[in-house]
């Protein structure tokens, strides 16, 4: 069942998945340079006609509820940071390529709505835990893609998927069916495609150690953020299909620093939070 290296075995199935656009990876490119100026950001985006009315669609999206519709991407750019942008690109590119992906045993709508509120839920917990404003952005990104190993599982692997939901629906974890079948498992497999699409390294942390927060290393407050809110979620009704969660170990929610009025206080008006997102990825590309 499982091959001496299995991890290497799906990372050449993944090579054969779509490369992020060129714009993207060339946005990622600029972004991730510190000297960075929005004129060169702007520049990048505008050679892609596709990628720049997808930014600017986001932009004005109930997402952002800006007061004025923005039809500058250099304004766009001023007005909400190139980090910002940087991920709306990123979100576009990796919604986008992955909004077709179905299976008749697989709850798809469930699986994009647990991925939002994982999404709008670590942005609320970074707030809460002061998290400066610029990166806010980049905790909702990983909340969204946290999960994203599970479509590439999907699509690559669709014949195992019934079997593997047969022992899910009967009780059994789904990172364990995941190991069972594949040798691998969703977190894994993700992070693979993130390394792939040469995506940051702390998006990367977060999709391969959300279920396994011991081993956070350079971006602990950011997986475990999102390991917090992964949580909530598959505990209240917006959870991953087949997914068990046990609650959060204390010395977890210890170690991050966030107290109980806090998560009270982030998960306060998560509904509406959840609808404005909703319009976030419909925009993006997805449901
Ligand atoms: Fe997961
Ligand atoms: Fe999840």
């Amino acid at each position: 069942m499982t091959t001496m290296f299995p991890v290497d075995k799906i990372i050449s199935q993944i090579d054969k998945l779509p490369s992020l656009p060129t714009s993207v990876g060339k946005v990622i490119e600029v972004a991730n340079n510190p000297k960075a100026s929005p004129v060169e950001l702007s520049n990048v985006i505008k050679i892609d006609p596709v990628l720049t009315a997808k930014v600017l669609k986001l932009v004005n999206s109930a997402y952002f509820s800006l007061p004025d519709q923005i039809t500058n991407l250099n304004r766009a750019i001023i007005l909400l940071g190139i980090n910002t942008i940087k991920n709306l690109a990123i979100s576009t590119a990796v919604v986008g390529q992955f909004s077709k992906t179905k299976h008749k045993r697989f709850d798809i709508d469930k699986y994009w709505k647990h991925c939002m509120a994982v999404a709008v839920l670590s942005k609320k917990f970074a707030q809460q835990l002061k998290v400066d404003k610029r990166f806010l952005e980049e905790y909702f990104i990983a909340g969204l893609l946290h999960d994203i190993g599970e479509v590439v599982i999907i699509e690559l692997f669709p014949d195992k998927l019934d079997q593997m939901m047969n022992k899910v629906d009967a009780g059994a974890g789904l990172e364990e069916v995941e190991r069972e079948f594949l040798g691998s498992t969703h977190s894994e497999i993700g992070a693979a495609l993130g390394r792939h699409w040469k995506i940051s390294e702390n998006l990367i942390a977060v999709i391969e150690e959300h279920h396994d927060p011991n081993i956070a290393g350079d971006f602990a407050q950011m997986v475990l953020t999102v390991h917090m809110a992964n949580i909530y979620c598959n505990q209240n009704n917006l959870g991953m299909p087949g997914c068990h969660t046990a609650a959060a170990a204390p010395e977890i929610i210890a170690k991050l620093g966030l107290d109980p009025g806090m998560i009270a206080e982030a998960t306060s008006n998560l509904d509406e939070e959840l609808n404005k997102a909703t319009s976030f990825l419909k925009t993006a590309g997805a449901a």
